[in-house]
């Protein structure tokens, strides 16, 4: 799916007045199939960036389009038929505490497919063959009918991904996939991640803690700072000196230190470590 936004600002609905815009003057291009990571400090606008291509959020000012098409002009039943093509995994899934791990990887499908045909489904071997395929991707086949609050936090954030690889959609938009998982376990999922949206031609917009993950596994960064956009540039293009500004202020995410400890200086090791 391509995706369109110009000149977009977006305010969510509970923001106080006279709050700034969570994202102010947007505008930025993606081709059909292309993979980006966003990055920035916290509360730079990332997650209500994945919000607004989402269709949950609409722009308060100037336009997204999807496709070519401007998702909120659509008659109501058109654009439920475009949010069937979108899929959004936030942060913390949403996982019932007593489902078994197959129906929450399954429901992933249910956009798609509707519930009836969808719960039907979780008694055809193909269907649960779909979802074992999506948990091995993940190294969860063995998770496959244990009980989704029996799971760690990791296990339950990768059970998130798997939903999304079930999932018919063109447009995959994932918000932090890797904050629950360590690093060798976050460089696969991210790998199982953007080879599977690779394999059906989905667009893939993911949202990034980790800039060294991101440097290293998309080819294209988009750099959010304060609700604007800070860069749009190739991961070779996206130099030290960039990083720093991007996380002015905000070092201790760059680097992983605690907020108040001691900063390395601009050249220091530990910063050029996250910056390859
Ligand atoms: N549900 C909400 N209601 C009001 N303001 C929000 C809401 N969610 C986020 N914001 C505000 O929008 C801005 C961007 O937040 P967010 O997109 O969550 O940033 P990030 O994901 O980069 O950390 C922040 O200033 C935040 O306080
Ligand atoms: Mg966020």
């Amino acid at each position: 799916m391509k995706i369109r936004l110009d000149n977009m600002s977006a305010r969510h609905p509970a923001a106080r007045r006279d709050a700034a815009a969570a994202l102010r003057g947007l505008s930025l291009q993606v081709a059909a199939g292309e993979q980006i990571a966003v990055i920035g400090p916290s509360g730079a606008g990332k997650t209500t960036l994945l919000h607004v291509l989402a269709c949950a959020l609409p722009p308060a000012v100037g336009s997204l389009q999807l496709d070519g098409r401007d998702p909120w002009q659509l008659p109501r039943r058109q654009l439920q038929r475009l949010r069937g093509k979108l899929f959004l995994a936030p942060q913390v899934p949403p996982l019932p505490p007593r489902q078994r791990v197959v129906t929450a990887v399954l429901a992933g499908r249910l956009p798609h497919i509707g519930l009836w045909q969808s719960l039907r489904s979780l008694f055809y071997p193909t269907a649960i063959a779909l979802a074992d395929a999506a948990l091995a991707r993940f190294d969860l086949s063995d998770k496959l009918f244990d009980r989704v609050d029996r799971l760690s936090g990791g296990e339950r954030q990768r059970v998130g991904l798997a939903r999304a690889l079930v999932a018919d959609a063109s447009l995959l938009l994932v918000d932090e996939p890797l904050s629950a998982l360590d690093p060798t376990c976050g460089q696969q999922a991210v790998a199982s991640l953007t080879q599977a949206a690779r394999e059906r031609g989905a667009t893939l917009v993911t949202t990034l803690h980790h800039v060294e993950m991101a440097l290293q596994n998309f080819p294209r960064i988009v750099g959010l700072r304060e609700g604007e956009l800070a860069f749009d540039l190739p991961a070779a293009a996206v130099t030290p000196e960039r990083l720093q500004a991007l996380y002015a202020q905000h070092l201790h995410e760059l680097t992983g230190q605690a907020p108040g400890e001691e900063l390395p200086a601009v050249a220091s090791p530990a910063v050029v470590m996250y910056c390859r």
